[in-house]
């Protein structure tokens, strides 16, 4: 069965009325596919865990198409709301505390009194939030633990008909998931790295930005797991070149000999994180190779993303 459909305005009209009537609908966003469902109905959010086969202590986000929906539901102050008129739409999601008015919501919470929220930069993303008048909670649309879905046919791929429609709005320009900040404390917390640089946000608030993993006593996003992102191949990561061995399907970036693919030859971190996870899929469909070996990126603006999803995908259990 193909679900796989062009966003003509027709195709976003029918994708809003799923939506509105519960059923879940992929679409493309500026960072990759999301697996949406009306975050108000219950039994479609719980379908969402179902399809994606995830844990339900793992909670959503949000996305919304309109600052003033963020009120609705979540705590909102002056800091929030210049980062979202500064930086929305884009690659950022807020953690933030709840009003604790809208029962309706706990499930795509898991419990927790704090709630995700962004605004998608993606035209096909928006134009669907508004058609369909409530905010949709979305994953990334693939199966818990793999590689997220960055094209339409990834999502046809990984959930096929468990999802009533699947728009396609080509390949996802970001390529990595937006950046999590946490907003309910004092400082900004970062809470997964993702396709906002840390830099930016520093230039922006003028103020140090703390990386969650760094620091036990920092607050952590419930769904960061040490094996994630997980393409089906064992995977070997910070490898030079001269290291890859003869069995191993080599992912370079910048300047290397050798690589099967490469993820910038001119070093550009935006272009690897674009090509991140269409590569590692694309190495696992070679059989020939008995593992993936990846280049040494810099940990730096995106970098910071890609050596985090990297690392939680060679991770061994
Ligand atoms: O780019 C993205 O963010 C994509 C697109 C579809 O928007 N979405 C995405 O969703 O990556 P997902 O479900 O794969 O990852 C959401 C992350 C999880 O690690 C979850 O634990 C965390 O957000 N999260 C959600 N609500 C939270 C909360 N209240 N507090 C802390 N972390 C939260
Ligand atoms: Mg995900």
């Amino acid at each position: 069965m193909n679900n796989i459909y062009t966003p003509t305005a027709e195709n976003i009209a029918r994708a809003a009325e799923t939506i509105k009537q519960g059923g879940l609908v992929s679409f493309p966003t500026d960072t990759v596919y999301g697996l949406g469902a009306n975050v108000y109905n219950a039994q479609a959010v719980a379908n969402i865990f179902k399809a994606k086969e995830r844990p339900l202590f793992d909670p959503l986000i949000s996305h919304i198409a309109d600052i003033d929906f963020l009120s609705e539901y979540a705590i909102t102050d002056d800091r929030a709301i210049a980062l979202a008129k500064h930086f929305w739409p884009g690659p950022l999601t807020f953690v933030l505390k709840r009003k604790d008015n809208n029962p309706a919501i706990d499930l795509a919470c898991a419990g927790l009194n704090s709630i995700a929220v962004r605004m998608p930069n993606h035209p096909v993303a928006l134009e669907l939030i508004r058609q369909s008048g409530v905010p949709i909670v979305a994953p990334s649309a693939n199966r818990f633990k793999t590689i997220s879905p960055t094209t339409a046919q990834h999502v046809q791929d990984s959930l096929g008909d468990r999802v009533d429609m699947i728009l396609d709005g080509g390949a996802c320009r970001i390529g990595v998931e937006t950046t999590i900040i946490d907003l309910t404390g004092k400082h900004i917390v970062i809470l997964r790295a993702g396709g906002m640089a840390r830099e930016e946000l520093e230039a922006f608030t003028g103020e140090k930005i703390y990386l969650s993993h760094d620091n036990p006593d920092l607050p952590k996003a419930p769904g960061q797991l040490l094996k994630h992102y997980a393409p089906r191949m064992p995977m070997r990561i910070n490898v030079e070149a001269d290291d890859v061995k003869a069995d191993e399907f080599f992912i370079g970036f910048g300047d290397v000999k050798g690589a099967q693919l490469n993820l910038s030859p001119s070093g550009d971190l935006c272009e690897a994180a674009a090509n991140l996870f269409a590569f590692m899929r694309e190495a696992e469909t070679h059989s020939e190779y008995k593992g993936i070996a990846m280049s040494p990126i810099p940990e730096n603006g995106l970098g910071l993303a890609i050596n985090d999803r990297i690392r939680r995908a060679s991770y061994k259990e």
